[in-house]
């Protein structure tokens, strides 16, 4: 579809310029190669990317490996108990080195001539290298890994943003939900055949939620506009404190005013009255997370950086990761967290912990699919967002002037 599209032949900037206030990004902006290839190198591979739990990795030689578009990277503990990233590409002729998505090994084998590998990415095994093959010149390349809380990310730089503010202040907000301690219940793919801003656009705003998701509908707020939202709020604030959770409220979302560190925040939203959770009929589907005593009737939203979003109820935790593949291609990664103690069959039910989620995600993929047919149509024109799209408009602010970035 897009490789007969056109580039109307305005430079990048010309279009940056031309991009009117308050409305979508022109068409180019989901279809030209070109631009996708900027987004990469000045967006995609610059930002940390939310890549699961600690929990998935405990012992060293456990592993994972995480694709965003051209990259692939393995995340493994190493002998010394810490967490090691690395390119997936092998030193010898360029072969990705790991084929599993995950599991546990002692070192890693290249399946194409069988250089290997330690969990430290030395290269301990060549065989028939000419004399004078220095292995120690050949070790797997690093990715940056970091950690906040529990939460395990990766980013495709050697210098990314710092995580210090990060870690110290959600210190107080991410305790009590105890994330460190988590566990991944459920972990799920969702491939999207659309550009990946449509993706996060989409996540950024409920306007579309009382026609799209009508289980959602019945229980969030977000769905509201600010004001009536308020006013539904009234029956959580009342309960909080009883339920040992603490209103706190972090914006730091805007790169521009921590230079250097990565975008980040957390608060607090209502639930309608009767629902006590993300679950089929508002009831417990899982046991509290960390200390919290009950049901307030709210959940937490928290984003890390620009590609990773999670929805804290008081039982579980839903997380939300957007990554392309190409530039019409993406993949939306969800993971369902509950307590590190919690065990399956017993505790809580797979199937219904994923239920509200699942239903709503596939309901998203499809009106994300059908916006972005109706992109590439020439037809198309940027249209004005609406009061409730304003996450989505501060976004795509965003993404502009990073694309201008040195
Ligand atoms: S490409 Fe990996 S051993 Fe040859
Ligand atoms: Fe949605």
């Amino acid at each position: 579809m897009s490789a007969v599209m056109k580039s109307d032949g305005r430079s990048i900037a010309e279009l940056i310029a031309s991009q009117k206030p308050g409305h979508s990004l022109d068409q180019r902006f989901y279809t030209d190669p070109e631009i996708y290839d900027r987004e990469i190198e000045k967006i995609v591979n610059r930002n940390w990317i939310l890549a699961g739990h600690v929990s998935s990795v405990p012992e060293p030689g456990d592993f994972k490996v995480l694709n965003v578009g051209q990259e692939s990277a393995i995340i493994v503990r190493g002998n010394d108990g810490e967490l090691k990233g690395f390119a997936n590409v092998c030193r010898h002729r360029g072969s990705l080195v790991c084929l599993e998505q995950h599991g546990h090994v002692d070192k890693f084998q290249c399946p194409y001539h069988g250089w290997m590998y330690d969990l430290d990415g030395n290269l301990t095994a060549a065989r028939n290298m000419n004399e004078g093959f220095d292995k120690s010149q050949h070790g797997l390349k690093s990715v940056s890994v970091g950690e906040i809380h529990g939460l395990v990310l990766i980013c495709f730089d050697d210098n990314p943003p710092s995580l210090e503010g990060a870690i110290r202040d959600l210190e107080e907000p991410m305790g009590m939900y105890d994330f460190k301690n988590l566990k991944v219940a459920a972990q799920k793919s969702y491939p999207i055949p659309a550009n990946w801003k449509l993706l996060i656009e989409n996540y950024q705003e409920c306007y579309h939620c009382a026609t799209a998701h009508p289980e959602y509908a019945l229980m969030h707020t977000m769905m509201l506009d600010r004001e009536k939202r308020e006013r539904a709020s009234g029956h959580m604030y009342e309960r909080m404190a009883a339920c040992g959770i603490k209103d706190i409220d972090i914006d730091h979302v805007d790169t521009e005013a921590r230079p250097g560190e990565i975008g980040f925040g957390y608060g607090r939203t209502a639930m309608f009255n009767k629902y006590d959770t993300g679950s089929r009929d508002g009831k417990a589907v899982a046991p509290l997370l960390g200390d919290i005593k009950g049901y307030d009737g709210g959940h937490a939203d928290l984003s890390f950086g620009p590609f990773s979003f999670l929805l804290a109820y008081n039982d579980h935790v839903v997380c939300y990761v957007f990554t392309p593949v190409d530039h019409n291609n993406s993949n939306c990664e969800v993971y369902w967290l509950v307590r590190g103690d919690a065990v399956e069959g017993k505790d809580y039910d797979r199937d219904e912990l994923i239920w509200l989620w699942d239903v709503t995600t596939a309901a998203d993929k499809e009106i994300v699919v059908n916006n972005s047919k109706g992109v590439h149509s020439k037809y198309y024109e940027p249209g004005p967002f609406s009061g409730m799209e304003r996450l989505e408009r501060r976004y795509v602010e965003w993404i502009l002037a990073e694309l201008q970035r040195p």
